[in-house]
């Protein structure tokens, strides 16, 4: 039986208590929130889990294994840092950290104490993802050349994180699991309508050294929500339309061939073709569960989870770059890997 302890119950929090408590073999024994009103939520909903005020009351209970962070971005890399100085192993909401420095210093400490340190990024335990990936891997898309997702929204404006960070990683993380190769730099651009410095409209470009090419476009201030990807492959294409209950994933056989004009030689000729669309089946399960239990199962396996924390770093060193073209006027900043 591993012990687990939750840090933060306010909006993601609840979410987790519930999917930890449906795990085998998983206890929650605590929850911490500075919020009274939050503790008395949770008393409600879950009378045999303690409900504490302090993070302090999780990091030095000798019965718990394992510490879960849903807490504000900021607030990661200290709390990660002292549960794993306390030797227990940690899960951290998406994105890892602030920074790059802080995640590989997080990675360092779990690798020397021998613990897990994982991050939740839940998109790649949904069906749908899992679907594409399996599809990207049968070959039948052909060469991948591009993705591009739109993830937009009236969303709420977040105090100390700006939209790349709080809605990109769900792309970047997707992106990452399904594309092996790594970008070799970004091009940011963004605004803020809020005089706070906090984007709140960003758009960012991910540079390859092949000809893949990554796009997102995030926002705050959308009328209309969209959660929309395209992956082009160069046999056929994937509409990923995550607000489609069911036929989340579009399959379509479209594609063109392009050769240069022999007499004229800047001229391209190209021939489209426009065939069928297949609707694969997308397994529905919750995917936070599987998350879940992918941590309490490497956990007792001593194995690396989907959602590992290398994984989680390299969100990061997106984010991070990301900031520094913002700041720059969309300038391309490269990333070390
Ligand atoms: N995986 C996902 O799809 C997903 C979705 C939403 C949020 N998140 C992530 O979850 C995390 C939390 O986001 P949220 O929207 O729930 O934030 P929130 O502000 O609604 O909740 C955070 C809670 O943590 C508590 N808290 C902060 N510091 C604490 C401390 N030191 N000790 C005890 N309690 C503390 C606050 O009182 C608050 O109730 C963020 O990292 C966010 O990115 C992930």
């Amino acid at each position: 039986m591993i012990t687990v302890g939750i840090i933060g119950y306010g909006y993601w929090g609840p979410n987790l208590v519930r999917n930890f408590q449906a795990v085998n073999g998983c206890k929650v024994k605590k929850v911490a929130d500075g919020r009274t009103e939050r503790l008395q939520l949770l008393s409600k909903n879950y009378p045999n889990i303690e409900g504490v005020t302090s993070a302090s009351d999780i990091m030095d209970d000798n019965e718990i294994d394992a510490v879960i962070i849903a807490t504000p971005v900021f607030t990661h890399y200290p709390l990660a840092k002292e549960a794993l100085q306390k030797g227990k192993h940690v899960l951290v909401e998406k994105p890892l950290t602030s920074s790059v420095a802080e995640a590989e210093e997080l990675i360092a400490l779990a690798d020397e104490k021998g613990l897990l340190l994982m991050v939740d990024h839940t998109f790649l335990y949904t069906g749908a993802v899992q679907k594409m990936k399996a599809v990207i891997e049968s070959g039948t898309l052909g060469k991948i050349k591009y993705l591009d997702s739109t993830r937009i929204n009236l969303g709420l404006f977040q105090p100390d994180i700006n939209v790349l960070w709080d809605l990109a990683p769900h792309d970047i993380s997707i992106l990452n699991y399904l594309i092996g190769e790594r970008p070799v730099s970004v091009n940011a651009t963004g605004i803020t309508h809020t005089g706070n410095g906090i984007e709140n409209i960003a758009y960012l470009t991910l540079n390859y050294s092949s000809d893949f090419i990554a796009h997102f476009n995030c926002s705050w201030t959308s009328p209309v929500k969209v959660r929309m990807m395209l992956i082009g492959g160069d046999q056929q294409m994937i509409v990923f339309n995550d607000l489609e209950p069911t036929e989340k994933i579009k399959i379509y056989d479209t594609g063109y061939d392009h050769k240069i004009d022999e007499e004229e030689k800047n001229r391209i000729m190209v021939d489209y073709r426009i065939g069928d669309v297949y609707v694969p089946k997308v397994e529905l399960k919750e995917a936070l569960l599987g998350m879940a239990n992918d941590f309490i199962s490497c956990i007792n396996n001593k194995k690396q989870p989907v959602s590992n924390a290398i994984l989680g770093l390299d969100v990061i060193k997106v984010l991070e770059a990301s900031n520094e073209s913002i700041k720059s006027g969309g300038k391309e900043v490269l990333i070390n890997h």
